[in-house]
């Protein structure tokens, strides 16, 4: 099958490249002139395990290709998928600007019958004002039809998520444009759930908000856990071995970041405010979210007792492990709260420096090129992050280098005892007595 892409992030990218690599002739399509250029040159500008290899192969294989041209991609495709951001707005409502944008560009090139998908994380509805809006500026008067197809793909493992969905979810309201759809996933042998439109819209965000809602849930548990001395760890296998429940997304930790939960959480609040049926339980899911990292700051507070001048070491900035993703997350909003209060903090993230660099998105904490430097006279070290590497490190190595051996393990990443036995004072997240 022919497919254009538009909008070469994340989920463009990777859903691009993984359609070359089944065997689909894909063209890639970006307003970004740097980028695109990057990429035609085998820059990947993003960290993702696999996607390097998978580009430069169905590069080679003349399947994937890169352009700013709009029209390039609508002449020579079937099927146009959007992938273009969908920030968040300050009343938390999902700003449009960029899909509108696209449709119109859609329209102004569009001669003859093509299926539009929306890939995009989008409130319901959206498909219907996409179809009115190519209706509205198409001159041609050619016909088209839009689906949505919502990702559920995760950073870190967004190349195998694709690869081997759960499930492809198609929301189309014509026969013509699902066998096109069906034929593009025939090759991914997951099973396809066609619904309407808005159902498929839908299901996306309610379906990244319940995991949220997991996350938050466990956490609320692991306050609990802290209180009564039991171990949020043990409580969270106990109720996950419950085939109903699932262990999955019930990790306590400092609480969840990046570029969709914290944005689609408040798009679909604000969405069902809009509806007139608003959704007050996902406001509590935000509060035990933030109160998350409140907590854990207490416990510095509780243990080191004034924050000011102290030299506090930090594994991990990225928002979650095996990314080089540094927004919204967690662990940076941490160090600059701990920096606001007076702390010196040397941080250190396998693959996050560079984007925290460039976005100077920590002015007053020194970063530095490995684990071990970061701990060096440290006060404390906080674990923000939990990427594997900080598990190998030699943590005899860790007791010797700080100056007081207290952790602070916010994703509950090591073993307390053995901790406590290489000499640490070991504090996790929920983990009462152990
Ligand atoms: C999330 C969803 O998992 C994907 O299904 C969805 O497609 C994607 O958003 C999206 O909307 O595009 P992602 O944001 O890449 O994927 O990352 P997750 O693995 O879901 O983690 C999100 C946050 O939750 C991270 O900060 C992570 O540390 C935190 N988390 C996750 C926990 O605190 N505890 C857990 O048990 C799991």
């Amino acid at each position: 099958m022919e497919i254009a892409i538009i909008g070469s992030g994340y989920v463009g990218l990777v859903t691009g490249t993984c359609f070359a690599e089944v065997g689909h002739n894909v063209i890639c399509v970006d307003n970004d002139e740097r980028k695109v250029k990057a990429l035609q040159s085998g820059t990947i500008p993003i960290y993702e395990p696999g996607l390097e290899d998978l580009v430069h192969r169905n590069v080679a294989a003349r399947r994937l290709r890169f352009t700013t041209s709009i029209e390039d991609g609508v002449d020579n495709s079937q099927v146009i998928f959007i992938a273009v951001p969908t920030p968040p707005q300050s009343d938390g409502s999902v700003d449009l600007t960029y899909i509108e944008r696209v449709a119109r560009e859609i329209a102004s090139v569009l001669k003859g019958y093509r299926v539009i998908v929306d890939k995009s994380t989008v409130p319901v509805k959206t498909g219907e004002k996409v179809a009115d809006t190519i209706r509205r500026y198409n001159k041609a008067e050619a016909e088209f039809d839009v689906v949505s197809n919502p990702e559920f793909l995760r950073e870190g493992c967004a190349v195998d998520d694709l690869m081997r969905p759960d499930r492809i979810v198609i929301g189309a309201n014509s026969d013509r444009a699902l066998a096109l759809m069906r034929k593009i996933y025939e090759p991914f042998m997951a099973p396809v759930m066609v619904t309407d439109i808005n159902s498929a819209e839908l299901i996306k965000h309610a379906a990244n908000s319940f995991l949220a809602l997991k996350i938050s849930y466990i956490n609320a548990v692991s306050a609990i856990c802290e209180a009564s001395g039991a171990d949020v760890q043990k409580v969270a296998d106990g109720i996950g071995a419950d085939k109903r429940i699932g262990r999955s997304f019930l990790s306590a930790g400092l609480g969840y970041g990046g570029s969709c939960f914290p944005k689609d959480i408040a798009a679909f609040i604000a969405i069902s405010e809009q509806l007139g049926t608003p959704f007050h339980l996902l406001k509590e899911v935000q509060r035990i979210n933030q109160n998350q990292r409140e907590r854990f700051l207490k416990k510095l507070r509780d243990t080191l007792w004034v924050l000011k001048e102290k030299r506090l070491a930090v594994w991990g900035l990225t928002f979650k492990p095996d990314t080089d993703d540094v927004r919204s997350s967690v662990a940076i909003e941490l160090v600059n709260d701990l920096t606001r209060e007076g702390a010196h903090v040397v941080a250190y993230d396998p693959k996050g420096i560079e984007k925290v660099r460039e976005f100077k998105l920590c002015p007053d904490t020194v970063l530095v090129s490995s684990a071990l430097d970061a701990v060096r006279d440290a006060e404390a070290l906080i674990i923000a992050t939990e990427w594997k590497e900080f598990e190998n490190v030699d943590f005899s190595e860790v007791r010797r280098l700080m100056h007081t051996p207290l952790i602070f393990d916010g994703r509950n990443l090591l073993d307390p005892n053995t901790m406590r036995d290489l000499g640490f004072q070991y504090h996790g997240i929920g983990r009462g007595t152990v």
